[in-house]
């Protein structure tokens, strides 16, 4: 499929995970903690550009205790599923998105550009050789591109060396046996990304600041946190990793608009799609917590979710806050978002018309 691209040198080695313990381990994957056999891995230098792809054994990996992405975290990532469809064949959802996405993540932390052909043909080569991985029913096979400043060099410019690598990890539901409805924890203390920031690049710097206000939610109870603007802690940007929407009861959506601050999230873009051919009303427009609070509490808002790769649409059922939270509805999600994901993922696995062009059989 992904022409063009450079010739992967393939060094694959047998499983070294029996068929029937992958079986088990497939049945039950979680998320993130089970890894396939292989990575996909490409060098760049300033002198030589791309260089190296290759398909290998997935392993621990040397690198420089002086290496740049150690001190000044320069390192991006994406994160992109393969299906496995109703015939048996494989397929990947949208992946010139997250190929476009590291190009735009890679200039703001100022790191070399990925060609999107090399960037598509690492994820085909790499689902290629670990296929027996690709779970059936509910699960997917999550795929992790990430690059990183490998260049021994403590000085703060950006690096000269760099890897991006792929690894894939069999996945189920992002949240404990596959939630309902989530709580989420309004952050008072911390924000996620500020005007001019990093906040719509997909760097772990974001991440890694994300997690102080995680750990305060998870304390209070909830299984995300809400982070508002950094400029006047006012407007409800995302979740620790994920978008957010609301639906009124004139079944219209609304969403905080991309501008700098907000991950610009494939799932969100694809929502949004769903949602307008539907005939529904859909606002990128920025909405307060307060605004949000007294229009659940009034009725209006009827429904909220999250939506991200590993989340795909999960109902929020209740708001916490040190001011006073909300409850979303009877707190248990509601019949527009759950329609929403069953379209969602019935085009990714092939049992919907996919009338978009979004998926792409590998
Ligand atoms: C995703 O939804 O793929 C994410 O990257 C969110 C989180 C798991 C980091």
């Amino acid at each position: 499929n992904a022409e063009n691209g450079p010739f992967f040198t393939r060094r694959q080695h047998p499983s070294p995970v029996a068929a029937n313990v992958r079986a088990t381990l497939l049945e039950d994957p979680g998320f993130g903690r089970v890894f396939t056999d292989h990575m996909a891995t490409i060098r760049w230098t300033q002198d030589e550009g791309w260089r190296d792809a290759e398909i290998r054994p997935r392993e621990p990996f040397l690198i420089d205790p002086a290496a740049a992405v150690l001190h000044y975290a320069q390192e991006i990532f994406e994160g992109l599923k393969a299906y496995r469809l109703s015939d048996g064949g494989v397929a990947l959802f949208r992946p010139e998105q997250n190929a476009r996405r590291f190009q735009a993540s890679a200039e703001r932390l100022a790191m070399p550009a990925l060609p999107e052909a090399a960037f598509l043909k690492s994820i085909e080569e790499l689902i290629e050789a670990d296929v027996a991985w690709v779970p059936g029913g509910d699960g997917s096979l999550y795929l992790r591109p990430f690059m990183f400043a490998a260049e021994p060099f403590l000085g703060v410019r950006p690096a000269a060396e760099y890897w991006y690598v792929v690894i894939a990890s069999p996945v189920g539901a992002y949240f404990k046996g596959g939630k309902k409805a989530v709580t989420v924890w309004l952050s008072d203390d911390y924000t996620r990304a500020a005007p001019g920031g990093t906040g719509a690049a997909k760097c772990g710097g974001n991440y890694a600041a994300s997690l102080v206000a995680q750990a305060e939610a998870m304390k209070h109870g909830c299984d995300q946190v809400v982070f508002l603007d950094a400029a006047e802690r006012k407007y409800v940007e995302e979740l620790g990793g994920m978008n957010v929407f609301l639906v009124y009861e004139d079944g219209s959506l609304q969403t905080p608009p991309l501008g700098g601050t907000i991950l610009p999230g494939v799932t969100r873009d694809a929502i949004i799609t769903l949602a307008k051919a539907e005939g529904r009303a859909v606002r990128e427009e920025r909405f307060s917590f307060a605004q949000w609070k007294a229009d659940a509490e009034a009725g209006k808002i009827r429904e909220s979710f999250a939506c991200g790769t590993a989340a795909v649409v999960t109902p929020i059922g209740e708001i916490k806050a040190a001011e006073g939270g909300f409850v979303i509805g009877n707190g248990g999600g509601g019949a527009v978002a759950e329609a929403l994901r069953a379209k969602l993922v019935g085009i990714q696995r092939g049992d919907v018309p996919d009338t978009h062009g979004w998926v792409r059989r590998v």
